[in-house]
């Protein structure tokens, strides 16, 4: 058992000990170190000022991912390396391209966002052997906001850095040295972080996390930290005693079943592997930094009504498998869900796993998320629809929303006006009919009632148009692909 943190800080090994675990990247870094680059914006995770990178050892390589420092606990950079705003010049302040780019285009003005905005590009350029493997800059840069230039001066930046020639000390970051420097810091221990009468344990394997939380249901699990991040800078909860399985974790614990897909996936992983057909849904899932520690368990045992992967997951028919200690056993996501915030999970247990039911292909499937802003905004409105069809008959429906009702949800009525019915417009206008008697959904800040009533009844007609009539639709997407606007 450690009791002291260890990571890189701009290449340079740190060693933390007596620290607060619920004290934030973000405050650390300013009041501690005095890198007070990286800046305060919103302090939830909306705005991207506070952007740091967060590397991880992967077959041999660093990679590197945007996090929000102002809602991920210190502790949760256990053997990783970190690289803020003041690690990316060279020697002298020699400009590094993402940083000379957004002079040349004048991508900055008031310069509060700057920084964050710098070390989002810095990651896409470490990232990108070549210019064109970049991901699109619209979706690179969805976690940060810009209130001065309008974002045409940014968007250019983010292309011109690819232009200017990269510098040989750009190396430093993921070259050989650091790769060995990061290396030399990983281990298999537990680590124990106490200070200011709260506790985390940082633990290295599901096993140890599973023997922990069975001896300690009291303790409060901290996945990704971007829900339990925003219960300690906006709520100013009181969390004495915490659970975190790292993401430095060795490559074993990363193993992936065949048929299972770990609890623990951060979206962004659960992304690249386009696992149940869900990429493109993820991809409208908060910005790079949330997906980059956000995981997937997360996101299911917050039983957030808008949460978006329970629609997509309980059309699909998903499974959970549930842990405690040694004990497993496995639930159908429809039994999950016991009311608002409220889960099937006893004290002790956690989801390890889950894995979609017995809905076979081919099936047609698609799942819309409707926000009032495409990118990295919360949903008034999820709809998931998992149709059968055989013999020209809808032999199996599963139809599932959130934002309707007060966890997400099937819509029973819904999938029994569809059912032994064809695929027509007649039908659809039945189970049109049939949401308002599964769902009397509420009003609030994002949606009214009866917007999200219509929403919700009309994104059958869109499921059934682009299903049935595709070259009437503009935004025609595959079978199984899942997508929103
Ligand atoms: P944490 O914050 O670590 O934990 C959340 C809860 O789940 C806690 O109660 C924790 O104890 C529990 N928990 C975590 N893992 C497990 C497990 N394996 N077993 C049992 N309990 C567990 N959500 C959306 O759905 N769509 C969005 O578009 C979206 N946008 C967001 C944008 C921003 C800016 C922010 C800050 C959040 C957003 N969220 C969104 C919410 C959040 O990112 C997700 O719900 C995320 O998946 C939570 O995962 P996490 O690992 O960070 O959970
Ligand atoms: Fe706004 Fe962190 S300060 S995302
Ligand atoms: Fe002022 Fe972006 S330059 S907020």
């Amino acid at each position: 058992m450690r009791d002291q943190l260890t990571f890189l800080l701009n290449g340079e090994p740190v060693v933390v000990r007596g620290v607060d675990p619920t004290t934030t990247v973000l405050r650390w870094l300013r009041e501690t170190r005095r890198l007070a680059g990286t800046k305060e914006g919103c302090a939830e995770g909306d705005c991207g000022a506070c952007t740091v990178l967060a590397g991880h050892l992967s077959d041999g390589r660093i990679v590197y991912e945007a996090i929000n420092a102002c809602i991920v606990f210190l502790p949760m950079l256990e053997g990783l390396s970190v690289v803020t705003v003041e690690g990316v010049a060279g020697p002298g302040g020699a400009l590094h391209p993402c940083q000379q780019a957004m002079v040349d285009c004048h991508g900055s003005q008031c310069g509060f966002c700057t920084p964050g905005f710098v070390m989002t590009l810095y990651g896409d350029y470490m990232r990108a052997d070549k210019p064109e493997e970049a991901v699109g800059i619209d979706e690179t840069l969805a976690g940060n906001l810009c209130r001065c230039t309008g974002y045409a001066p940014i968007r250019a930046a983010a292309t011109r850095m690819y232009a200017l020639p990269q510098p040989a000390w750009d190396t430093r970051r993921y070259g050989p040295d650091i790769v060995a420097a990061l290396t030399a810091i990983q281990h298999d221990d537990e680590v124990e972080i106490s200070g200011n009468c709260r506790t985390m344990r940082i633990v290295a394997t599901e096993d140890q996390f599973a023997d922990y939380y069975a001896a300690h249901p009291e303790a409060r699990i901290v996945a990704g930290a971007t829900d339990v991040g925003l219960w300690v800078t906006k709520q100013h909860r009181e969390l004495p005693r915490l659970l975190h399985l790292r993401r430095s974790r060795p490559a074993s614990e990363r193993k992936e079943e065949a048929t299972w897909l770990g609890a623990f996936a951060t979206h962004a992983e659960w992304r690249r592997s386009n696992r149940l057909g869900l990429a493109e849904l993820l991809r409208r899932f908060a910005g790079p930094q949330v997906r980059s520690f956000g995981t997937v368990g997360g996101n299911i045992a917050n039983a957030s009504p808008i949460g978006d992967l329970a629609p997509a997951l309980l059309a699909q028919g998903a499974i959970l498998r549930l842990r405690r200690g040694e004990m497993r056993r496995e639930m159908p996501l429809d039994a999950f869900f016991l009311a608002y915030a409220q889960t099937a999970l006893r004290p002790g247990e956690f989801i390890e796993a889950v894995r979609t039911g017995d809905i076979d292909e081919p099936q047609m499937f698609a799942v819309y998320k409707v926000s009032k802003r495409f990118d990295d905004d919360i949903t008034a409105v999820c709809g998931a629809f998992g149709l059968t069809i055989h013999d020209g008959d809808i032999v199996r429906a599963r139809v599932a929303y959130g934002g309707m009702a007060a966890t997400p949800r099937r819509a029973i009525a819904v999938e029994n006006a569809l059912v032994g019915k064809p695929l027509t417009r007649a039908t659809i206008d039945d189970a049109r009919a049939a949401v308002a008697r599964d769902f009397a959904p509420i009003s609030d800040m994002r949606a009214s009632a009866s917007y999200r009533l219509d929403i919700a009844q009309n994104l059958l007609i869109r499921f059934f148009i682009e299903y049935t009539a595709p070259e009437t639709h503009t935004r025609l997407v595959g079978p199984r692909a899942a997508f929103g606007g």
